[in-house]
């Protein structure tokens, strides 16, 4: 039997290359040989906050954008979180097994808190949510970038814990990064992840921006004075991502474009970054115009939704059993 695979992207503004390259790409790679799952992680997105009208356009346009990507919906289920009528019970079970201390210890928390104080106790409980994505669809890997990493390992702890207090319920997920490009960074300021949410467009490349804008902001990358193609994250971060963005893009090793690239200057080089993120991002917006207009988007979703409830609501049932909720 297949092993299943499962991911979530939020529908907060148009997905970046980052997304991309850290999750979808990775999920495409995939699909051929492994049961996989694709969601919307719509009800995360609410942690914080959304404006109606704006969350639900970007609901139907990832939809769009993971088929325009190569998600094949025949090799993949996929649905919106919120269509599942299970999983913020199943969340709340997971909740009260899980403990404030290593929720507020994570990372992402911590930085997200910081920055509003006036935060929600969503962001908080954000990652249970997570784990309830993975655990009650049963997965058994999880592709992401490495920022989400310390989320699947807590799904796990959570998951083991469960697993001995209550009997065997949950396989052990295990998140799947690749070598390359589990963190793509800010073109502008290379010391941060690319995040949808930065103040700074010029860093940000998104797989719905104008191709003569993406290969503007490539070509206005923070790069370095050294003016050698070499990776070396540490002291020269803009040129190391940019290696990183051409690597998996391309699938050559970082010493195959370290030679190829190395009587080459940085403009050169940008260059050619830019040719082929400019190809990969055409192509998916030539497919996105055509799909997103397209009937059979509902259908997918149906059916996506239809699977999702079917394996979850068992999930539900057994644990509301061995938990002791409910009637016999
Ligand atoms: P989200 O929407 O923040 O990001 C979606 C995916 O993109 C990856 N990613 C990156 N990878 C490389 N470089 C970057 N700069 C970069 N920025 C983002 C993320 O690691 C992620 O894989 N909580 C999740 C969604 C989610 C989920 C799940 C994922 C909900 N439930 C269950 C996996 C399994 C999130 O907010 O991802």
């Amino acid at each position: 039997m297949k092993k299943r695979i499962l991911t979530g992207l939020q529908p907060t503004g148009v997905i970046t290359l980052g997304n991309y390259i850290g999750a979808i790409k990775q999920m495409i790679e995939m699909q051929e040989n492994y049961e996989s799952y694709i969601f919307i992680a719509d009800m995360h997105a609410i942690t914080v906050n959304q404006d109606p009208i704006v969350l639900r356009e970007n609901i139907k346009s990832l939809v769009a954008l993971y088929l325009a990507c190569g998600i094949d919906p025949k090799k993949n289920t996929i649905y919106i979180q919120s269509d599942n009528p299970y999983i913020g019970g199943i969340s709340w079970m997971l909740e009260c097994n899980s403990y404030y201390g290593e929720l507020s210890r994570m990372t992402q928390f911590k930085d997200k808190a910081k920055k509003n104080a006036n935060f929600t106790s969503g962001l908080l409980t954000y990652p249970v949510l997570m784990a309830a994505d993975i655990l009650s669809m049963d997965a058994d890997y999880v592709p992401v970038g490495v920022d989400q990493k310390q989320h699947v390992e807590l799904a796990r702890d959570i998951a083991i814990r469960f697993n001995n207090k209550y009997g065997e319920m949950f396989k052990i997920p295990e998140p799947i990064l690749k070598k390359v490009g589990t963190k793509i960074m800010d073109l502008q300021t290379p010391d941060k992840k690319m995040s949808k949410s930065s103040e700074n467009q010029k860093g940000v490349i998104r797989l719905l921006d104008d191709i003569d804008v993406i290969r503007k902001k490539i070509m206005s990358a923070t790069t370095d004075s050294e003016m050698v193609v070499r990776f070396d994250p540490e002291n020269k971060p803009g040129i190391s991502n940019l290696i990183n963005i051409y690597s998996s893009l391309t699938n050559k090793s970082i010493e195959e474009i370290e030679m190829e690239f190395k009587d080459s200057n940085y403009g050169n080089f940008k260059s050619r970054v830019a040719d082929i993120v400019v190809d990969v991002i055409s192509n998916i917006q030539n497919k996105y115009n055509e799909i997103l207009n397209s009937d059979y988007l509902d259908e997918i979703l149906d059916s996506g939704m239809n699977k999702n409830i079917e394996i979850s609501k068992e999930f539900y049932q057994k644990m509301k059993k061995v938990i002791g909720l409910g009637r016999n």
